[in-house]
């Protein structure tokens, strides 16, 4: 088999939640762009223009926290394409309300925006993928890719619920990976792409200042990343179309991280 045909994700079905974001809109472009069906999930269900050129995207509104919309979204997709062999959810990110103030502890943390956060950045994932992952199982093949973050690892200052929710997303990409094969065959598989850090709109507050130079925070991160930079989104590609392609046949309940190194720099 040709390198190609190994990581081709030629005629393949993918649903990508937050799929018109900074990041799932780059993993969109490249999908579509290289013979994938794309259907992007967002909450308007408003395509940017910059995924309007690609025939091969289509954007459809669905709160990724609500039930009942999830469960219309697979009938929809079961009615127009039958079956789904990529779900990507990477929906997700921090709220500002979540966050605790650079002047504020642990003490002054908003419980309601905690719990909104941890909503949806794990809930609404596994309820995503309850409801779309059953249109996996009549080809009993599929690939599931969970957007997790450095966080989910280590924790990172101020962002506590953000942190708690994408190390539950890493729990439950390794959970899914052991139940989908143990009972539905080893064709279904569940990883997770672990970013560093990239400059999108969830995070421009806390990494730049007004005029655009870097915050301190961000000074600090790129310090901890040995390659010295915040990542660019298409720098996500190649880890994505591997776990969604056949070059990643036996690779299950893995947690890749993308990071330029912030992961194994021990910070000497
Ligand atoms: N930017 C980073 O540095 C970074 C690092 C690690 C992980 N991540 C993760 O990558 C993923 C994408 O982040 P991004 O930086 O592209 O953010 P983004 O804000 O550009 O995109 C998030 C997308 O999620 C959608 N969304 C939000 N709430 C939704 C809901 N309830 N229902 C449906 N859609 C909803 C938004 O419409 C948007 O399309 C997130 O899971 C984020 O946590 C980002």
């Amino acid at each position: 088999m040709t390198i190609e045909a190994l990581y081709s994700v030629k005629n393949k079905v993918a649903l990508i939640t937050g799929g018109t974001g900074v990041l799932g809109s780059a993993m969109a472009l490249s999908l579509a762009e290289n013979g994938a069906e794309v259907i992007c999930v967002n909450r308007s269900g408003k395509i940017p223009e910059s995924l309007a050129v690609e025939k091969h995207i289509a954007v459809v509104a669905c709160d990724v926290t609500h039930e009942k919309a999830l469960q219309s979204l697979a009938s929809e997709i079961k009615k127009r394409h039958g079956s789904l062999d990529i779900l990507v959810n990477a929906a997700g990110g921090n709220m500002p309300g979540a966050t605790i103030g650079p002047t504020e502890s642990f003490f002054d943390l908003d419980m309601t925006a905690y719990q909104k956060v941890l909503e949806l950045n794990l809930t609404a994932a596994v309820k995503t993928t309850r409801y779309l992952a059953p249109l996996m199982l009549q080809k009993k093949k599929g690939s599931i890719v969970n957007i997790s973050s450095m966080t989910a690892t280590r924790p990172i200052s101020r962002v506590l619920g953000y942190g708690n929710a994408k190390a539950g997303l890493d729990h439950f990409t390794k959970f899914l990976a052991c139940e989908m094969a143990a009972k539905f065959g080893a064709g279904i598989r569940v990883n997770a792409i672990a970013p560093g850090f990239f400059l999108t709109e969830q995070n421009r507050s806390l990494l730049t200042k007004e005029d655009g130079s870097f915050t301190p925070r961000a000074q600090a991160i790129i310090n901890h990343t040995p390659m010295a930079r915040l990542g660019k989104p298409d720098e996500l590609l190649g880890a994505l179309h591997w776990l969604c392609s056949d070059a990643a046949s036996f690779v299950n309940g893995a947690i890749v991280p993308v990071d330029g190194g912030f992961s194994a720099y021990g910070g000497f």
